[in-house]
């Protein structure tokens, strides 16, 4: 079995600097697996797969496979963590233009306030068959409810008491208005559990019930969530990819480069960014501290954002994320006429043409002074997605501790809701 692997060496990061960042990095590790740091009620996720009950993974496999056999279509209602990395998964296995080559279709919404969207997502599912799969772990966030209203209607009036055999919901196992209503309505409910929170959620019943819905292989999944336990466990700097990540990170935004830019060379992992980029900024962007995590899609960027990374602010890191073996593939045609001048590269895999574009733009960007990260992941399956996801969450955790913020807790975020829900003359319950 191949790891998944990070490479330092266009990093600009010397040994010295591994040397002696080792010390803050090992506490860090010390104080998220020993529970011993903020929040380490909410670290749940370490090990949640060895916890994770037979009958409830069996649940979520007969509902998957009921809303399989039962839709043409599934919209997932949910905001934040509750949708990013189950829409994350299902991209990077089922692939590019999954909806119109895989059944069931997946809409999402809840994840945002567009009246448009609302409307043009309806008339696009209204004549099919669906199911609806609501995530909201405190059952109360203002975006997801809404959007269940809307479709709450939809499903009552197109399947009468069916509906309610239709309706899968992922939240608390006893608090909040979704949970209420739930029980009294008789939707089959899923449990977010207590010491796990949205971002880090993808590993339970929040991802897990998604996924099995999209035909995705949630014992691969498991199996990969074990492996990465044990792998990224490892209180060894030197082999530990994690920890030499959350190192590397902290190095370079010690020089002030404040940006990582997460860039993939396949459009089926535009999603895995997003995951990324919620993961990051809402566990370590507080008390003034953090790394801003951005994102870029390549080769297609490189025609825009390029010539920033090129030459623009020596602010960034570059974090590449590479897929070793693309399943499927093509060639370029051999044309007698040549008229495009491109025979100089006929007969050659479209993945290897990709592998030059990335070899090519990592030593320009080196050249240009960007510092470049390599994580490489031999495959994209279940297996190989479990185990990134978990990466980046045990990294995080590392990177959190080491820059002495919670990364568990996320406070900025009531901020704009405070407000909003002021404007709308939402009253305080007394
Ligand atoms: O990471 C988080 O906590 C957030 O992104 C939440 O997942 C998001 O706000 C949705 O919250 P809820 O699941 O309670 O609807």
């Amino acid at each position: 079995m191949e790891n998944i692997t990070l490479n330092l060496q266009g990093s600009f990061i010397e040994e010295n600097e591994l040397k002696e960042i080792k010390p803050e990095i090992m506490a860090a590790q010390e104080m998220l697996l020993d529970r011993k740091g903020a929040s380490s009620e909410m670290t749940g996720w370490l090990d949640c797969m060895y916890r994770m009950d037979k009958k409830e993974l069996e649940d979520i496999k007969r509902a998957g496979r009921y809303i399989q056999e039962n839709s043409q279509a599934f919209i997932l209602l949910g905001i934040g963590g509750s949708y990013l990395g189950a829409k994350a998964a299902i991209e990077a296995v089922r692939g590019d233009f999954h909806n119109e080559l895989c059944s069931p279709r997946v809409y999402y919404a809840g994840q945002n306030l567009s009246g448009p969207y609302l409307k043009k997502l309806i008339q696009l599912v209204k004549e099919k068959e669906i199911c609806i799969i609501v995530i909201s772990k405190s059952g109360t966030t203002l975006e997801t409810a809404l959007a269940f209203r809307v479709f709450r209607d939809l499903m009552e009036e197109k399947y009468k008491e069916e509906s309610k055999n239709r309706i899968f919901v992922v939240t608390d196992k006893e608090k909040g208005a979704l949970k209420t209503m739930s029980d009294l309505k008789g939707y089959k409910t899923f449990v977010v559990p207590d010491d796990i929170g949205g971002r880090y959620s993808v590993i339970t019943p929040v991802g897990l019930l998604p996924m099995a819905a999209a035909g995705l292989d949630i014992d691969k999944f498991m199996e990969g969530l074990r492996s990465a336990a044990e792998e990224y466990g490892s209180r060894n700097f030197e082999t530990n990819p994690c920890l030499l990540y959350a190192g590397a990170r902290n190095i370079l935004n010690r020089r002030n480069k404040e940006i990582e830019i997460l860039v993939n060379y396949e459009p089926s992992c535009i999603s895995i960014a997003e995951w990324w980029k919620q993961l990051y900024g809402e566990s370590e962007g507080k008390e003034g501290k953090g790394i801003f995590p951005a994102s870029l899609n390549f080769t297609t960027d490189l025609h825009s954002m390029g010539q920033f990374v090129q030459e623009g602010r020596e602010i960034l890191f570059e974090t590449t994320l590479r897929i070793e073996n693309c399943e499927d593939d093509l060639e370029v045609p051999f044309d007698s006429n040549d008229f495009d001048k491109l025979n100089y590269i006929a007969g050659k895999s479209f993945s290897y043409i990709n592998s030059k574009a990335f070899e090519g733009t990592f030593l320009a960007h080196k050249e240009g002074n960007v510092p470049g990260l390599i994580i490489t992941i031999p495959k994209m399956d279940e297996f190989y997605l479990a185990k990134l996801f978990y990466f980046f969450m045990m990294s995080c955790g590392i990177s959190g501790y080491t820059i002495k913020v919670d990364p568990f807790t996320q406070p900025g975020v009531e901020a704009y809701k405070k407000n909003m829900f002021r404007l709308l003359g939402k009253k305080e319950r007394i």
